[in-house]
């Protein structure tokens, strides 16, 4: 027998069918005023992006998937998660109706928008009780076109009319591929190819996420503030964190707590790295002890609402003081990380950020013993041994997604000028594993990475996560005080 010979909810859902009881559950609901709705801050924005957008555009049609919902473990969903290129040109953030699709016509020299999505269904009809996904008896309520055109400044359209829409493409079509292979499928077929206008299209939003507006600043500084409180709230519980055996879930879960309570969701899954798992550095397993005597590497930043996200990282000592060999290791980050910030201003190049960083790591190495040749040997090109304790980036973007505007073109990102606007992080580390022959047994199990997430102003930057203890000093009296 086929899988689809057995509907998904036959062995689950006892939702009766028969018509006396659709008639019954379909009558007899009271109007319910719903609260007046007001446009949203960022519609100037938004409105502002697409009008860049399309000017680059002109007799393109456009697409905008949000995506569907994702599915773990058979028929149940994580947290919905727009994707980032539709929020972006609409403001519609965490409460995204999932499957929506932004649409922008020609007309001109600009664009209509267009945005579909899947309006209420009404209590007459069957989805409303029985579809466990998407009716609004099991997942809430969805709001009406009225509301969603007022709070998004968008003409609203049922997503039922789509469908036609999307059997118009053709050659002149760009859209967001990787965004809903429905879409994407429906699009193709219409046009008989996939088209490289498609990467164009991706390219440029890219691009143009990279300044970032005085909207998108100020949501990055909330998604900061919410995560200043997630360390706080980490720093109260050591106690028992130390006392269980997976201490890192512990700490995992009360940041997760804190995103979940002020924003949507975490922008990335928590690193709660104790001991030698700081020398892990995407440590997402979260399993381990944290220890008295450990330093815990906590990589964590709260996504809120707009879906804008912050990426901080601070280590800490579990007992509030650091050891001589952490203190040096630590202190060696904080001077890679400050060089970096020392340098940023308007027409640097972005790779000269991680470079000024490298040259710190690079002297505490070979000043410590650990490279093998001179210091000069292994800043040239043909040597960089000191990437050994650090082989990632320094500074990556940051916004709507966590590694943000990935598909900028190089001359633009690493290569690129940095502008008054930009927001990323500065994020040097030191990693020494526990099984590194290179470096002294006292250095072995120590991981260290300091991050913090800056914006570029006309003269300089501001160091948008300064307020969250990073010297070596206020980090033990942090911990001392929450303790
Ligand atoms: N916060 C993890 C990373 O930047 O890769
Ligand atoms: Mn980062």
């Amino acid at each position: 027998m086929s899988d689809d010979a057995i509907s998904r909810n036959d062995n689950r859902s006892t939702t009766p069918l028969n018509s006396a009881f659709h008639g019954y559950i379909s009558g007899d609901w009271a109007h319910v005023e719903q609260p007046v709705t007001a446009q949203r801050a960022q519609v100037p924005f938004c409105a502002g992006r697409r009008r860049a957008l399309s000017s680059e555009f002109v007799g393109h049609t456009l697409v905008f998937p949000a995506g569907p919902m994702l599915v773990r473990s058979y028929d149940t969903h994580p947290p919905y998660r727009a994707h980032s290129a539709f929020t972006y040109y609409t403001g519609w953030g965490a409460d995204t109706v999932p499957d929506s699709v932004l649409v922008l016509t020609p007309n001109g020299d600009h664009h209509d928008a267009i945005l579909f999505y899947r309006f209420p269904a009404g209590r007459g009809t069957e989805e409303f009780y029985a579809d466990a996904d998407i009716g609004e008896f099991w997942v809430g309520p969805r709001p009406t076109p009225e509301d969603v055109a007022v709070e998004l400044g968008i003409t609203t359209k049922s997503l039922a009319d789509l469908p036609n829409v999307l059997t118009q493409a053709d050659s002149s079509w760009a859209m967001i591929r990787e965004a809903d292979s429905a879409v994407t499928e429906a699009i193709d077929s219409a046009r008989g190819h996939s088209d490289t206008r498609d990467s164009d299209l991706a390219v440029f939003q890219s691009e143009q996420r990279l300044v970032k507006d005085e909207f998108e600043i100020s949501e990055i500084r909330l998604a900061i503030a919410a995560t200043a409180s997630g360390f706080d709230d980490v720093l109260g519980t050591m106690s028992e964190v130390t006392a269980h055996t997976r201490g890192e879930r512990l700490i995992e879960g009360t940041f997760n707590r804190r995103a979940r309570a002020e924003g949507n969701y975490v922008g990335y899954e928590t690193i709660a790295a104790a001991g030698a798992h700081a020398c892990f550095l995407h440590w997402v397993r979260n399993d381990g002890p944290v220890r008295d005597g450990d330093l815990v590497l906590m990589d964590a930043g709260v996504e809120v609402e707009s879906l804008y996200t912050a990426d901080i990282t601070r280590t800490f000592p579990v007992n509030g003081r650091f050891t001589e060999t952490q203190r040096h290791v630590y202190e060696a980050v904080l001077e890679a990380a400050d060089a970096a910030f020392a340098i940023v201003k308007p027409g640097i190049v972005f790779r000269d950020v991680h470079a000024a960083a490298m040259a710190v790591i690079a002297r505490h190495v070979s000043d410590w013993g650990f490279l093998p040749v001179s210091l000069d040997e292994s800043l040239s090109e043909s040597g960089q041994h000191h990437r050994r304790y650090m082989v990632h980036g320094t500074s990556h973007h940051l916004g709507l997604d966590v590694h943000d505007c990935p598909q900028a073109r190089k001359e633009f990102y690493r290569d690129g000028i940095v502008r008054e606007g930009m927001v990323f992080t500065i994020e040097p580390g030191l990693y020494f594993q526990v099984d590194d022959l290179t470096v002294p047994e006292h250095f072995r199990g120590i991981g260290v990475r300091i991050e913090d997430n800056i914006v570029v102003t006309s003269t300089g930057a501001e160091n948008l996560s300064i307020g969250i203890p990073r010297t070596a000093n206020d980090v033990e009296a942090w911990v001392r005080r929450l303790a």
